[in-house]
């Protein structure tokens, strides 16, 4: 048996989680910091790197403690080391880094965005390849291609603002709050999605995104329309969103011959997108591969898990390998 201990600073979570043979999650622990950002409305990279550096070992602390085990029983030690904040990541490395150089263990830096995609995964190891992938995160949308282990075909991503980027300008317009995704999600389920018929940016159009112009249809929106019910707003814009991923997402797997389709990230918590991803799934006689809600955001069981698989095929990270913000899949 091989035990992992995960730790993820990248943006606003401080989490760690002890992860046994890349699977079978023993404990994970996050502490957000939302509410320290909150107020500016984003995370705010010095404010978010001082707070990872005080709360890493308590988290990792705890992390240890409800899997019931200790120092003395981990076989290697992960950290995200990109992409992400540049500051908030070397707090996670540089702790990974010195457990693993005193307790003379081997060290694995992780890609965050292989770690989303490893999300899934999680919820079933045995599941057949190659994977149509959706990854939608604050930072990132992308379609991938699974093909085998770690091999990955970007088929498309955003030219401008991400998934979870919209949800957040557009809430923080609406005055709704930091993060924007899961207050949107909430009040859509009391509007109408077909209220007000906003873009589908790129619809049609390649594997590409664009959610920059829909953000700027939703602020003229209200611009003309001041009074305009807040529910069925939030509805229609994510109706919006939804529509061009799952779109996206189902023209892919037609192209690779996928029989799976798997989201990652944090909107992939988002309750209509599930829905909908699930639906075209059944529709198209394939499977759905959704992260139960814990592992959809960041967290450190996603970095321990794919630090096992990682260290099976390429061995240890080098103690002088650093952080990488804008590391790409
Ligand atoms: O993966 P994540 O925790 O951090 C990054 O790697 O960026 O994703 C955070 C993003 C935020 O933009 C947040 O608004 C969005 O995920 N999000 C959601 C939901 N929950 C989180 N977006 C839509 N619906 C949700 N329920
Ligand atoms: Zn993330």
């Amino acid at each position: 048996m091989t035990t992992v201990l995960g730790i993820e600073t990248s943006c606003d979570e401080t989490a760690a989680a002890v992860v046994d043979n890349g699977t079978d999650i023993r404990s994970s622990v996050v502490s957000s910091q939302v509410d320290l950002h909150a107020r500016f409305g984003g995370v705010v990279p010095e404010i978010a790197s001082r707070a990872h550096a005080e709360l890493v070992s308590g988290v990792v602390a705890e992390a240890l403690v409800e899997a019931g085990t200790d120092f003395g029983d981990l076989d290697a030690v992960a950290a995200c080391h990109g992409p992400g904040l540049a500051g908030a990541l070397l707090v996670g490395v540089s702790a990974a880094k010195a457990l693993a150089l005193t307790l003379d263990i081997p060290y694995v830096g992780v890609n965050h965005l292989e770690a989303h995609l490893h999300a899934a995964w999680l919820e079933d190891p045995t599941v057949e390849l190659p994977l149509a992938v959706l990854i939608v995160s604050g930072g990132h949308t992308m379609v991938v291609i699974v093909e085998g282990d770690a091999r990955y075909r970007l088929l498309g991503q955003t030219v401008d603002d991400a998934a979870g980027e919209a949800f957040d300008k557009v809430a923080r317009y609406l005055g709704l709050g930091y993060p924007g995704g899961p207050v949107i999600d909430r009040l859509a389920l009391g509007g109408d999605p077909g209220a007000v018929a906003f873009p589908r940016p790129m619809r049609g159009a390649g594997y590409d995104f664009s959610f920059s112009g829909l953000k700027t249809a939703v602020i003229n929106h209200v611009r003309r329309h001041p009074d305009a019910e807040v529910h069925d707003l939030a509805a229609s814009f994510q109706e919006a969103v939804v529509d061009v991923l799952v779109e996206k997402l189902v023209a892919a797997a037609d192209a690779a011959g996928a029989r799976t389709l798997v989201i990652g990230g944090g909107v992939a918590a988002n309750s209509r997108l599930r829905t909908r991803v699930m639906e075209a799934a059944e529709e198209s006689g394939r499977r759905a591969l959704l992260p139960r809600l814990a592992l959809c955001t960041d967290n450190g069981a996603m970095i321990a898990a794919t630090a096992w698989w990682r260290l099976e095929a390429d061995g240890p990270t080098d103690l002088s390998a650093g952080a990488y913000p804008s590391l790409t899949l």
